[in-house]
């Protein structure tokens, strides 16, 4: 028997980040393959495998035409390169609006296939009802109010929300209406100061904002927007490192080693053992 005593990391569970309402931050990514999720692991309470995975790593315009199959293929990748973090996977936008049978067989889906622990879904008026239907059968549910980029046919740009008097009193019923209903927590995207503290505080469930201030119980990022990879940063983002640049420099400089010969040098260079020459 081997005397090597394996690490066992217990992942953060949906009840953990439930109980974080009002306490330590809650910190939260964007995931969308294995490698970069195994190095944000062990920094991050929540890997989020967002349906900006549409606009961040296929270069789609609007997330609408993200399907499940990519949700779930990303999600394994997400899945296997972390061990610590809760995973979280949007339902892509169609996969949840039909009827609470149609969220609920595409839901497990997706907690199937992946081994994530829940689902996120963007809360418009009816999706209530599809997260209590969720919740009652055993799918964790994040909801998200606010900016939904799902629906940017209907919005027309991806503009703050909640600004004026009757769209602030309806994103913060839809907050009401996303935690009554069961959410374990609740994304809050694009909205003002204000109303992201009003919802933060009038809920039992954990916000966590995205462009929504500092006055969420947590916060969240497009983990590519965070990292510098494209040439348009929203004015809601810190850019903690500029990897489009960095990457850029990394290319040119591999370039020109290849075209003047200087690529391969001999220490990357295999060669024959000598018993083996005829
Ligand atoms: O898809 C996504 O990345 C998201 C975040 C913006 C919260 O929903």
């Amino acid at each position: 028997m081997s005397s090597q005593k394996q690490e066992v990391v217990k992942r953060i569970t949906v009840p953990e980040i439930t109980a974080r309402k009002g306490g330590e931050p809650i910190v939260m990514l964007t995931a969308y393959d294995a490698p970069t999720a195994a190095i944000m692991d062990p920094h991050c309470d929540v890997l989020l495998v967002g349906d900006s995975l549409g606009m961040a790593v296929h270069g789609m315009t609007s997330t609408v035409g993200v399907t499940l199959e990519m949700m779930i293929l990303h999600g394994q990748a997400v899945m296997r390169g972390s061990k610590r973090a809760l995973v979280v996977i949007d339902m892509p936008f169609g996969s949840y609006e039909a009827g609470v049978e149609q969220a609920y067989a595409n839901a497990v889906r997706i907690l199937k296939e992946t081994g994530a622990q829940a689902v996120k879904v963007e809360s418009g008026p009816e999706v209530p009802a599809t997260i209590e239907y969720l919740v009652k059968r055993g799918v964790p549910v994040m909801g998200h109010v606010g900016l939904l980029p799902q629906s940017i046919n209907i919005d027309g740009s991806f503009k703050a929300k909640g600004r004026e008097a009757a769209e602030h009193a309806r994103i913060l019923q839809s907050a009401h209406d996303t935690a009554d209903a069961g959410a374990f927590s609740v994304v809050i995207e694009g909205v003002a100061e204000g109303l992201a503290r009003e919802i933060t505080e009038a809920i039992a469930r954990p916000t966590i904002g995205i462009g929504a201030s500092a006055a969420c119980d947590g916060q969240v990022l497009v983990t590519p927007d965070m990292l510098g990879m494209f040439d348009w940063t929203p004015k809601f983002v810190r850019k903690y490192a500029d990897l489009r640049a960095e990457i850029g420099r990394a290319v040119e400089t591999y370039a020109a080693d290849v075209r003047a010969r200087r690529f391969p040098a001999e220490v990357e260079t295999y060669f024959s053992k000598k018993s083996a020459l005829p």
